[in-house]
């Protein structure tokens, strides 16, 4: 499958290398692929106030958002877990909030991947058609 696979994952697997999680020790990197075909990474960042961490995903989109670019085909998240780590909750608000039709790769630390939508994985979705004519 020609689909920037193997570029992403090695862009993703360079971010998490990256990641700042001396908390749970838990190591995510994310790859997120613009319909220009760009890649913008990212990793977890926690804080030592823990809410304030940030994940992966969300840093990747906000620096692809941050440089002005708004449409999106794909994400690839990585972790070296035996499960595959699909987005939290969190993140699957700002990621239908941008892309309602994102293609999300999961790979596992033994490099396995499962493909799946954001309309998946985020089924009756909050998002801005709520408040419509209310700014
Ligand atoms: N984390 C991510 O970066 N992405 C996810 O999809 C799930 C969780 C991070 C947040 C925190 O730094 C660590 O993983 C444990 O929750």
């Amino acid at each position: 499958m020609n689909d920037d696979f193997d570029e992403l994952l090695s862009q993703a697997t360079k971010a998490q290398s990256s990641s700042h999680s001396p908390y749970s020790r838990f190591r995510v990197g994310a790859a997120l692929q613009s319909d220009d075909g760009k890649i913008f990474t990212g990793c977890n960042i926690e804080s030592s106030s823990y809410g304030l961490t940030i994940c992966a995903e969300r840093v990747a989109l906000y620096k692809a958002v941050s440089e002005g670019v708004r449409s999106f085909r794909r994400m690839l998240i990585v972790t070296d877990a035996q499960d595959f780590c699909p987005p939290c909750g969190a993140c699957r608000q700002v990621i239908w909030d941008f892309a309602k039709n994102l293609e999300i790769i999961l790979v596992n630390g033994e490099r396995q991947q499962k493909r799946q939508n954001i309309t998946d994985l985020y089924p009756e979705a909050f998002g801005d058609n709520f408040l419509a004519g209310r700014g």
